[in-house]
């Protein structure tokens, strides 16, 4: 197997000061079907988040409505108090009415009692990342996003960040705080935050893709695409892992999963290098199923 340490993504400091290595870990997977409830197997859920450390991935993504509250205890359970330096980012603004059913809540009481609790369950004095889930758009923007800064000043978190923005949302947000990264729907078969992509890059802001892994398929579905995953001996998911770290520097992709072995093989892409003449290879068949 190859080399197993997130650090070989390379870092990104979050905000100018918030260092983590680029391979972080989405912790949406280790609860129940539907993101509802306990995960099916605890025990390895657990595993799964004490092996983070010991292979270097120091960034998790998390949030209060996964399970809802499940995701944050079992990291709080597991990696509190954090002495090997993890840093877990969390959200609010969804509230959570059955599986799968994640209703937009803004409202700024709503949002400051989120990650109140979000401090409690993960066992921290301050949040080091905390992110709008999504902008409520029953809610006047100014309430959600003027509860943010006074969040910031009052030391319940350091740095912020918004989730599906487009670049006039993340424009009018900074009006209020500085907006540290975004986290958008993005990976190798669906390219359409590629314009918010290159607005983080050009202004340091981190860019958090969400489904990272999806993509696999279609690496592996196309004959060019295969000689490089032949090349490297990886996988389809792995090989999309290694274009996305490619892709910009400011890229901090979170694959998630409930399996130690998943884990694993999706940390391996860390060590993957892809040549520039490999990356426009995949480039050009990138975002071409759409
Ligand atoms: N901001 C937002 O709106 C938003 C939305 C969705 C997700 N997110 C965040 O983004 C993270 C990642 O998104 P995601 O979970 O949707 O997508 P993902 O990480 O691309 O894919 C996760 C899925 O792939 C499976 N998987 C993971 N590693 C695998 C491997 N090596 N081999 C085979 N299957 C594997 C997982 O199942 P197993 O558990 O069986 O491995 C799971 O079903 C989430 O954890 C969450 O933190 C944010």
């Amino acid at each position: 197997m190859a080399q197993l340490d997130a650090s070989l993504s390379g870092s990104f400091a979050i905000g100018g000061d918030l260092k983590v290595n680029r391979l972080g870990f989405g912790a949406m997977r280790i609860t129940g079907k539907g993101i509802w409830g306990p995960p099916e197997d605890r025990e390895e859920a657990i595993r799964v988040l004490k092996r983070l450390p010991e292979i270097g991935v120091d960034f998790i993504d998390t949030a209060e409505s996964y399970g809802p509250y499940i995701s944050e205890e079992l990291i709080g359970e597991a990696l509190a108090p954090y002495d090997k330096g993890t840093i877990v980012a969390t959200k609010g603004g969804l509230t959570r009415s059955g599986p799968n059913e994640w209703p937009q809540l803004g409202r700024p009481e709503f949002l400051r009692q989120g990650a109140l609790m979000s401090l409690r369950r993960l066992k921290l004095e301050r949040l080091d990342l905390w992110q709008l889930h999504r902008i409520d758009p029953k809610t006047p923007r100014p309430d959600q996003f003027g509860v943010i800064a006074d969040m910031q000043k009052e030391g319940i978190i350091r740095h912020a960040g918004l989730s599906e923005v487009s670049v006039a949302d993340i424009e009018e947000a900074q009006k209020y705080f500085k907006v540290t990264t975004v986290q958008n729907l993005y990976n190798f078969a669906n390219r359409q935050s590629e314009e918010v992509l290159n607005y983080c890059e050009k202004n340091g802001i981190g860019f958090i893709p969400w489904f990272p892994l999806a993509g696999g398929e279609l690496v592996e579905g196309h004959e060019k695409a295969r000689e490089i995953l032949k090349k490297h001996n990886a996988s389809g998911s792995q090989i999309a892992l290694a274009w996305l770290l490619k892709r910009s520097p400011v890229m901090l992709p979170i694959p998630g999963t409930g399996k130690v072995k998943h884990l694993e093989d999706n940390v391996a892409a860390a060590a993957l290098e892809l040549s520039d003449e490999d990356f426009a290879t995949l480039d050009a068949i990138a975002g071409k199923s759409k």
